[in-house]
């Protein structure tokens, strides 16, 4: 079967592109990255792009005149490179709700809170300052409001004794990199459906245990 065409747009360090890059590397993974788009040049995301042979663009927002043209100027290279699925990793401007509606159900983020929970930037400054237990991460479908929309994957992380943002983060980000590349593979098999604006996974394993307690006694 053919393999789905991912597009990867990114603004920086592109760890989360990396964990795409690996699972697409994978033999019999469904899906194949065909472009990367960064709107920032000279980032490591685009470094590890080229070394994984991939077709990568910059496409800097500064070189346009409004939000409606750089948004038009990367609609065109992601439909010129015949892709299937935008994947948005770390890519830090927002999209116009034309571009969103264009890409609906065909364009997924992903935001490194337990959503709809701390949407937004600082994320993790903000789940240590609610004194939550768990934070985590959400790979989701985009509508046009910020760090919004059907939610595919979760994967929870407890907040421990001595964390500061940047400890937190990490922990956070090594869930962020199983989580994409789960939620790619169920979009990619085509598992995933969106059923008033909530997503459906068929065929899906739930194995966690019923609840997680943190702290646990
Ligand atoms: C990730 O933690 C991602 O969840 C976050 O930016 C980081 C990018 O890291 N995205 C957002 O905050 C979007 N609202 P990466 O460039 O190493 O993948």
């Amino acid at each position: 079967m053919a393999r789905l065409k991912v597009g990867v747009l990114i603004s920086g360090r592109g760890s989360n592109l990396q964990a795409l890059i690996d699972a697409c590397a994978r033999p019999g993974f469904p899906a194949e990255i065909a472009l990367v788009l960064s709107n920032v040049a000279g980032v490591k995301g685009l470094e590890r792009a080229e070394r994984a042979g991939i077709q990568c663009r910059v496409l800097a927002h500064r070189d346009f005149p409004n939000r409606a043209a750089f948004d038009t100027a990367i609609d065109a290279a992601l439909t010129q490179a015949g892709i299937g699925l935008v994947c948005l990793a770390g890519f830090m401007r927002i999209l116009g709700e034309a571009f969103v509606e264009r890409w609906r159900d065909r364009l997924v983020n992903i935001h490194p809170s337990l959503m709809p929970a701390f949407k937004g930037l600082h994320t993790h400054e903000r789940a240590l300052a609610a004194g939550v237990r768990f934070t985590g991460c959400t790979v989701h479908f985009v509508r046009a409001a910020m760090d919004d929309g059907p939610i595919i994957v979760q994967a929870a992380v407890p907040v421990l004794p001595g964390d500061d943002a940047e400890r937190l983060a990490a922990r956070v980000l090594e869930a962020e990199h199983e989580a994409y590349p789960l939620a790619l593979r169920f979009i990619a098999e085509g598992r995933v459906r969106v059923v008033e604006e909530r997503v459906e996974i068929a065929g899906s394993i739930t194995k966690p245990p019923s609840h997680l307690l943190n702290p646990q006694g």
